[in-house]
């Protein structure tokens, strides 16, 4: 192996330890109060919502290092609903940018009241009923790690508007990111999907992107044997599309 992954690597193994620390200590404040001392409505919830991220490091961390073990990827199907899935991946968007809207998703009872929940945000969720319903068989993990970093780059990216679409089509689930920003020019089409790659050097936003997002994204579609593909005219937004095969049991 050349010696920068392997560099790499050693990094990504070593944040397992300090991440550790800090789950274990949270855990502590949130589960030992006799010890710890009593905690507030706020301070809970505080603690809470750092638990949940902590756990989305960890597992961004354990694949990190199960990819440097296969370089075909490893694939872990089990057996999931579509609305566990997909409320999971909208309290870990929301956690970061509006803690607020990530509280109201988690106490969502219906597709409905969260659907009304993510239009006050400008993001329409199109999925039906029984769908959304459904046990699949699919790689959390990765499918998560798909939806957060398409979701995340639209919502960065929109001028106003974000549709996330879910279907099901045969044996495969189809779903679509879709935002109404600047868009991406054709002759980038190819490139947005290499790591490093940034459109615009100058861009506006404030928080630096890294050109990563899409290179790793395409690579875990691969990996499950999907395609990833992109509809995109300049000035008139971005349309993801994924298709991944569904597993039988
Ligand atoms: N929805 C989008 N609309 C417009 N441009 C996008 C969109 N998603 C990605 N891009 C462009 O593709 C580049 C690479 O995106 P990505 O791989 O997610 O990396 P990062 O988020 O780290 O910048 C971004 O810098 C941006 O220029
Ligand atoms: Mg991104």
């Amino acid at each position: 192996m050349h010696r920068e992954r392997i560099k790499i690597g050693l990094l990504i193994h070593d944040l397992k330890v300090p991440l550790a620390v800090i789950e274990t200590g949270i855990v502590s404040l949130l589960q030992r109060r006799e010890k710890y001392g009593s905690l507030t409505e706020k301070q809970e919830k505080a603690l809470a919502r750092a638990l949940r991220n902590t756990k989305v490091v960890q597992t961004l961390v354990n694949d990190a290092l199960e990819l440097g073990r296969s370089r075909e990827g490893v694939v872990n199907v089990t057996s999931l609903r579509l609305s566990h899935l997909i409320e999971q991946c909208l309290i870990e968007i929301f956690d970061l940018v509006d803690r607020k809207t990530s509280e109201r998703i988690k106490i969502c009872t219906h597709l409905s009241l969260l659907r009304k929940e993510l239009e006050q945000k400008g993001l329409m969720l199109f999925i039906d009923e029984d769908l959304w319903c459904q046990e699949l068989y699919l790689d959390e993990a990765k499918v998560k790690q798909i939806l957060r970093n398409l979701l995340n780059n639209a919502l960065k990216y929109r001028k106003s508007r974000v549709e996330l679409e879910v279907d099901k089509k045969d044996v495969h689930l189809v779903f679509s990111v879709k935002d109404d920003g600047e868009g991406i020019p054709s002759i980038y089409h190819k490139k947005i999907f290499e790591s490093y790659f940034q459109m615009d050097d100058t861009d506006t936003h404030s928080v630096r992107g890294h050109g990563l997002g899409l290179a790793g994204v395409m690579v875990l579609v691969e990996d499950m044997g999907g395609e990833l593909s992109l509809e995109s005219d300049e000035g008139k937004g971005a349309k993801f599309l994924v298709k991944l095969p569904l597993a039988n049991k």
